[in-house]
């Protein structure tokens, strides 16, 4: 017998079956050859969540949810948030190495030569209610592009995957600066391509009367590293939605609108919208405590904690409480953060969460700097969308790539009436 196999016994038939591992797991369909007799469809494992599921193999993000580890491409979270920019961590998730002066220098000027959306496209963004949510525009934004670029659908040819990762990272900041704009009323500022990424992303966002805005390079480096840390995060929900998407070969604006959708969400990527509506709910440090029971009672979930993968400290929590005090030291403390830190306290020393193992996660503390900066909640989501796109797009990439790729199709356990008749 093979030492790298499991054995199953079938107490319904006394039946051994031996199933090989692969890097220490097996192969779900291997397990259909058990089968309770010769009409038997055969077992499956039943996993909604996803829970304990592999649905592909990756070499892009490696997480080790129980000691806090995250890195891209092997290199930990916390050296690029220390010595890489957004762009070069973007070059790394999508082509495995960090790019060298030359390959930096190219894949720049390629990102700055597609920062511009189609006219039409600001017409569409027109169209929009004053009062629309930014994530809302921002996904059917992201699908409305697929209009503009039918060669897309060419999923299959290598290049056309490249352009159109290229186009998709340099455009997501300008639709995500208009739809800031027009929910205030304002003229839509064109991308200026002698700014950096996150400068000209600036430049769209606050530019008035004068000829150029003047990002605070501070600002705009804090900026650069919380996109670094949101850039990729292995299999969550929404880089599964771009596969899923993906799988069946729809072109990648019409993957990445799935992708933004499922990031919006309170549980995904929306909660860094609704940590700072909770800390502006709780108001001061004295009614913590009774949020606190609240949540205990199971009444409400302390939005920013718990995490499917980490049950210790998410690092890039870490690095975004570091930038906090770089961010503050220009723009002024947000006492907000006070509540955060008391509630932080509070939590990491309460049965209720140490039992379940319920630590700060990214959204926690991000959109405490996001408002420092400038930024209303509503935009919260859309600033963790931007910097995605690379991770996105790199699983994309990945998949289409990957020989073992098919249509994603699971598969359920019908538990409804038999055939009946009219
Ligand atoms: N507040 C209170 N209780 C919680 C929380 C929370 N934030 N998160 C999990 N729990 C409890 C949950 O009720 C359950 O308790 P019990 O065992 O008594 O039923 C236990 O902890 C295990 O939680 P779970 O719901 O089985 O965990 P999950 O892996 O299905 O959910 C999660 C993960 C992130 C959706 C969840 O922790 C959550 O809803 N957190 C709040 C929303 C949030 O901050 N999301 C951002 C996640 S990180 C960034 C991102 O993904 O975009």
């Amino acid at each position: 017998m093979a030492n790298d196999s499991l054995t199953i016994t079938d107490n319904r038939t006394g039946k051994t079956y031996e199933l090989p591992l692969k890097h220490g797991n097996i192969k779900a369909m291997d397990l259909r050859q058990i089968k309770a007799d010769e009409k038997d469809f055969g077992v499956m494992s039943y996993d909604p969540a996803f829970l304990n599921t592999a649905a592909c193999e990756s070499r892009i993000t490696f997480i080790d949810g129980d000691q806090g580890i995250l890195r891209y491409r092997g290199y930990p979270i916390e050296q690029l948030a220390e010595k890489a920019t957004y762009l070069e961590s973007a070059y790394l998730l999508l082509y495995g190495s960090l790019p060298d002066k030359d390959q930096l220098a190219t894949f720049t000027a390629r990102i700055a030569k597609h920062t511009f959306i189609h006219e039409n496209m600001k017409k569409f963004m027109e169209g929009f209610r004053y009062d629309a949510h930014p994530m809302s525009m921002l996904v059917s934004s992201i699908a409305a592009m697929s209009t503009f670029y039918p060669d897309a659908r060419n999923v299959d040819d290598p290049e056309v995957r490249e352009l159109m990762a290229i186009r998709l990272i340099a455009k997501m900041p300008t639709i995500a600066a208009y739809a800031y704009r027009h929910t205030n009323g304002l003229p839509f500022v064109y991308p200026d391509n002698d700014l950096s990424y996150t400068a000209n992303f600036m430049n769209m966002l606050w530019k008035m009367a004068e000829p150029k805005f003047q990002a605070n390079p501070v600002l705009a480096r804090a900026l650069d590293i919380l996109f670094i840390l949101h850039a990729d995060h292995e299999q969550n929900c929404s880089t599964s939605t771009m596969r899923v998407v993906g799988s069946s070969q729809a072109d990648p604006f019409l993957a990445m609108a799935g992708a933004a959708a499922s990031l919006s969400g309170p549980l995904h990527g929306g909660a860094n919208e609704e940590v700072l509506r909770m800390i502006d709910e709780i108001g001061t440090v004295d009614h913590i405590p009774d949020f606190i029971a609240s949540v205990k009672q199971g009444e409400r979930k302390l939005m920013g904690f718990g995490h499917r993968v980490y049950k210790n400290y998410d690092p890039r929590a870490k690095v975004i409480k570091e930038t906090a005090d770089s961010v503050f030291a220009v723009t002024g403390r947000n006492p907000k953060v006070d509540i955060a830190r008391e509630i932080e306290k509070i939590a990491l020393s309460d049965e209720y969460f140490v039992k379940r193992r319920l630590y700060p996660n990214v959204d926690f503390y991000s959109g405490i700097i996001y408002e420092a900066m400038g930024f209303r909640p509503e935009m919260f989501t859309v600033l963790f969308a931007i910097p995605r796109t690379a991770g996105w797009l790199s699983h994309w990439e990945e998949q289409c790539k990957d020989g073992d790729t098919k249509i994603s199709r699971p598969r359920q356990v019908y538990l409804g009436p038999d055939q009946r008749d009219i």
